[in-house]
């Protein structure tokens, strides 16, 4: 390997390590979140407090191109530290993970570059957020280093950008709203995309590709990415997205069935709904955050879990009527030939032939900064009386939901972390945003311009 040692290229004293190492800095999602940093947290005007961060990647011309660029672009006064290793070398990401407080990783596909990495920051721990969506691996991760990082005191967070910190804080937030206003959590929380505009980077089509690769030739693969309660803690991976729905929502014309692959009409909403295809891993981010809030695993539920008998899933809204139906019905269609031509490996090669992007590429600027998601977030549950209650919820932003979006999510993770205004009783182990960071990254992607509003919801209205 090239880089037997991590070495950096401006003065900074090993005993007092940077804020915040960004490690993938030269990647298409890491240039933007480089920006970001630099834009917001470099500047000598900032108002929101310098931080001390390095980039850093494998490759040192790369490396210093960005940095002449972010110095020109924002203006900085300061030479940023650039610091050089390589996914394979784990003595490289030992000395980065050494050096850091909290190491912001965009470096993917994750299961062909990301565990070295893990496993330098749980040795040293160092926090660590990511950006991956890759289900089996973040399982592997659970399985090799939860109990490791939890003894080490060192914050695994997984899956910080637009999978699945939508799902997952807004499910916090309805939960917290529900606290607020009934004095207890929510039972169900069905999340629906009401409108989103967004591309796609090679990066994020080589780790689809690459997740979809793995589970056509390995069954526990393919059983993890079936399994709804897969990456729960050991003795919670069962539980009521399991079964079937629940008779007496349906009489009251509320929908909580997992998984929804067809096109159904949803009468909360008044609207058509179809399969959402991040569903089936935010979803199962959502079950490990109220597995580790509420303590499930030791049978023991208390703590700010949403309860044992928490349903969730997801699925994007359509309009009413027929123009409503039939987009319900071909989005079904198209997710099912999608997914089975990825799947099916002559297939994904040809697709991988055509003209998509390759790593490194992605949506251009303006297509970035005209984008939006816009997401709505539906809870109810029963108070004493056993009366239906209701809390509604709205999560957006006017940018890319993969990129624009993803980048200010993944930064303001890594800040959350690197501040230690995080309001979580766990100190270490794989945890996900809202059990690792919870409210107050909540507030942080509001104060960066996101939307999340809750209020009461009238179950009859
Ligand atoms: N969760 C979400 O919502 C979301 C959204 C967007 C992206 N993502 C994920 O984020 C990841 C990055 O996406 P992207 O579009 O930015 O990908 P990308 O442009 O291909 O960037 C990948 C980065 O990894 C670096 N890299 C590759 N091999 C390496 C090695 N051996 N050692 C060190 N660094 C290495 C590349 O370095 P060079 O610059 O030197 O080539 C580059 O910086 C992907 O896994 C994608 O799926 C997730």
């Amino acid at each position: 390997m090239a880089h037997a040692t991590a070495h950096h290229d401006t003065a900074h004293e090993d005993t007092s390590p940077f804020d915040v190492v960004l490690w993938g800095a030269t990647g298409f999602v890491g240039r933007l979140v480089a920006e970001y940093f630099a834009e917001h947290y470099s500047r000598s005007d900032t108002s929101q407090g310098k931080i001390s961060w390095a980039i850093a990647g494998r490759n040192r011309a790369k490396l210093e191109s960005l940095r002449r660029d972010l110095k020109d672009q924002f203006s900085l006064s300061e030479d940023l530290s650039i610091l050089v290793g390589d996914a394979l070398d784990p003595e490289s990401l030992d000395s980065i993970a050494r050096q850091s407080r909290v190491v912001c990783t965009t470096v993917g596909p994750y299961a062909k570059y990301g565990t070295n990495l893990v496993e330098a920051c749980v040795a040293h721990g160092t926090d660590y957020c990511d950006l991956t969506g890759e289900v089996a691996w973040v399982r592997d991760i659970i399985d090799r280093y939860h109990e490791e990082a939890r003894e080490a005191g060192a914050r695994l967070v997984h899956c910080c950008g637009f999978d699945s910190m939508p799902s997952d804080l807004g499910t916090l937030m309805i939960q917290e709203e529900s606290r607020k206003i009934h004095g207890r959590p929510c039972e169900n929380v069905r999340l629906l995309v009401t409108d989103a505009q967004g591309g796609f980077s090679g990066g994020t089509l080589a780790s689809l590709f690459g997740t979809l690769e793995r589970a056509s030739r390995d069954d526990r693969v393919r059983s993890i990415l079936a399994d709804p309660y897969a990456l729960n803690p050991p003795g919670t991976r069962s539980g009521p997205n399991e079964g079937s729905q629940d008779e007496g929502l349906q009489d009251e014309g509320l929908q909580d069935e997992g998984f929804q692959w067809g096109a159904r009409y949803d009468q909360t909403v008044g609207a058509w709904t179809g399969p959402f295809l991040m569903a089936p891993v935010n979803e199962k981010v959502v079950r490990r955050s109220n597995a580790l809030m509420g303590d499930l695993m030791e049978d023991r539920h208390g703590g700010d879990g949403y309860g044992p008998a928490f349903r969730y899933a997801e699925s994007t809204q359509f309009g009413p009527g027929l123009s409503g139906a039939v987009k319900a019905y071909g989005t079904a269609l198209l997710s099912a030939t999608l997914v089975g031509v990825v799947a099916t490996p002559p297939l994904r090669r040809l697709l991988e032939t055509l003209a998509l992007p390759d790593p490194g590429e992605g949506p251009s600027r303006e297509a970035i900064e005209s984008g939006y998601f816009d997401i709505s977030l539906y809870g109810w549950g029963r108070d004493d009386s056993g009366t239906r209650f209701g809390v509604r919820g709205t999560v957006a932003a006017d940018r890319d939901p993969g990129y624009g979006a993803t980048a200010i999510m993944l930064a303001e993770s890594a800040l959350c972390l690197a501040s230690g205004e995080a309001n979580s009783a766990l100190q270490g182990g794989c945890l996900t945003p809202a059990s690792g960071m919870g409210m107050p990254l909540t507030q942080r992607l509001q104060d960066a311009g996101l939307t999340f509003d809750a209020e009461a919801f009238d179950l009859r209205g």
